[in-house]
């Protein structure tokens, strides 16, 4: 396998290098190309030395008389040569030019005449990436199929602290593997996902809710897919696309949300529940809005219909996957759970850490079995967790369909 690695001009260029040599111990040929900004930080040699190849550093680099047509085409050979086109770090104004399609340097027009899979590894300062233009730039990529390895949360070199820092690069050559040796080890599955909070209302115009941002559901949709399986998603209120290849199903209520898992039930041969669905609703909802006054208001909520304990008695041969939002106690609630809602695993996620678990992009989390086993995952992007979160249910499917 032949995977060229754009470097751009960003603190982070040196983590490439670890990219690199990781790829090379993988047995993956790894071509360099670095813009101009990249060099201002690491020079060539780096990765000349890690590659054992030349590293690409200009448009019109060698030229002299004797040069050959192809040998100043070179844009087109590396094009036709390479499997997979990885850039990290990724800088804003590289996404911009991708994503606009200017070609004014040997990366930029590398990538128009590039035509497999490209992944993108952003990293920049807070502002930076938060700025509409970058993320209107990041959401035309998305759209085009690119794989964008999410940067991480935390302090960045220029003092911020926020999202902005390069993925792991275990996290980035991990990606690129799976790019280039899809599993679908979930093929012939049909998985049941629901994600996102849901909303019950309070009266025509307000509703009581949570901080669930849906991504750690729509991550576990989309890692599902690209592995094979048929994948519906349920999913509550969530300012997220659909994800490609995913059947979403958009609800609003824990109602609505039971309603359509029990329907998508029958079908389904694994159901992971990572919705964080409303305990309470309230039932004698007023037909017009509730008018401010100065006495106290005392409201009367009823338990909504439990979709988790329901689906773990209808269960059948199905694998059922909980997840348990807790802020103390996680394992004990995340065991409690387990043999309550009969779930064959629970993802124990401690939400009152900064950083990871509602509304961020990264999570950690405990996966913990029927046997008592308690599996920790490290820190890593909600996608990575995702992927983790399925590698050990197909170890549990693997083990049913043996002991059958
Ligand atoms: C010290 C320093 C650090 C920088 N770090 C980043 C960064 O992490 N991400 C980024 O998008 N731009 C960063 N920049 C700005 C880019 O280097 C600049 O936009 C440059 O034009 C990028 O060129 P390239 O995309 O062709 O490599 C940094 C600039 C300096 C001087």
């Amino acid at each position: 396998m032949r995977v060229v690695l754009g470097i751009t001009g960003g603190i982070a260029a040196y983590k490439a290098a670890e990219v690199a040599r990781s790829l090379m111990e993988r047995g993956v040929a790894v071509q360099a190309v670095m813009t101009a900004g990249a060099q201002e930080f690491v020079r060539p040699l780096t990765f000349a030395a890690l590659t054992g190849r030349k590293v690409i550093t200009d448009m019109f680099g060698s030229g002299g008389a004797d040069e050959t047509l192809a040998s100043s085409v070179e844009h087109i050979r590396v094009a036709q040569e390479n499997d997979l086109l990885l850039v990290a770090p990724a800088t804003a104004d590289v996404l911009a030019k991708f994503a606009h399609g200017l070609a004014d340097d040997f990366l930029s027009t590398l990538y128009l005449a590039f035509t497999g899979p490209v992944a993108i590894a952003p990293a920049m300062n807070t502002n930076m990436w938060r700025h509409p233009a970058t993320q209107a730039n990041l959401e035309i990529l998305r759209k085009r199929g690119h794989v964008i390895v999410d940067p991480g949360d935390g302090l960045l070199a220029c003092g911020t602290s926020g999202p902005g820092r390069l993925a792991e690069p275990e996290a980035i050559v991990a990606v690129v593997d799976q790019m280039l040796h899809p599993r679908r080890d979930l093929e012939g599955e049909t998985i049941l996902i629901t994600a996102g909070p849901t909303q019950e209302p309070l009266d025509p115009v307000r509703y009581v809710s949570n901080r669930s941002s849906g991504k750690m559901g729509f991550s576990l949709a989309e890692a599902a897919a690209a592995r094979g399986a048929q994948v519906v998603l349920v999913s509550g209120p969530v300012h997220l696309e659909d994800p490609v290849g995913v059947s979403v199903e958009r609800v609003r209520t824990a109602r609505e949300m039971y309603d359509a898992v029990m329907a998508h039930l029958p079908e389904s041969t694994i159901i992971v529940k990572s919705a964080a669905v409303a305990d309470y609703y309230r039932a004698d909802l007023p037909k017009q809005k509730v008018k401010k006054t100065a006495t106290l208001l005392s409201l009367e909520l009823q338990p909504t219909p439990d979709i988790l304990a329901e689906a773990g008695r209808r269960k059948g041969d199905r694998l059922l996957v909980g997840f348990a939002a807790e802020t103390e106690n996680l394992l004990e609630e995340a065991r409690r759970k387990m043999t309550t809602k009969n779930c064959d695993m629970v993802v124990a996620n401690l939400v009152s850490q900064a950083g990871i678990g509602f509304e961020t992009d990264e999570n950690e989390v405990t996966l913990v079995l029927r046997s008592g086993e308690a599996i920790p995952l490290k820190r890593a992007s909600k996608r990575h967790i995702a992927d983790q979160i399925f590698d050990q249910i197909a170890k549990l499917r693997l083990a049913a369909h043996a002991s059958r």
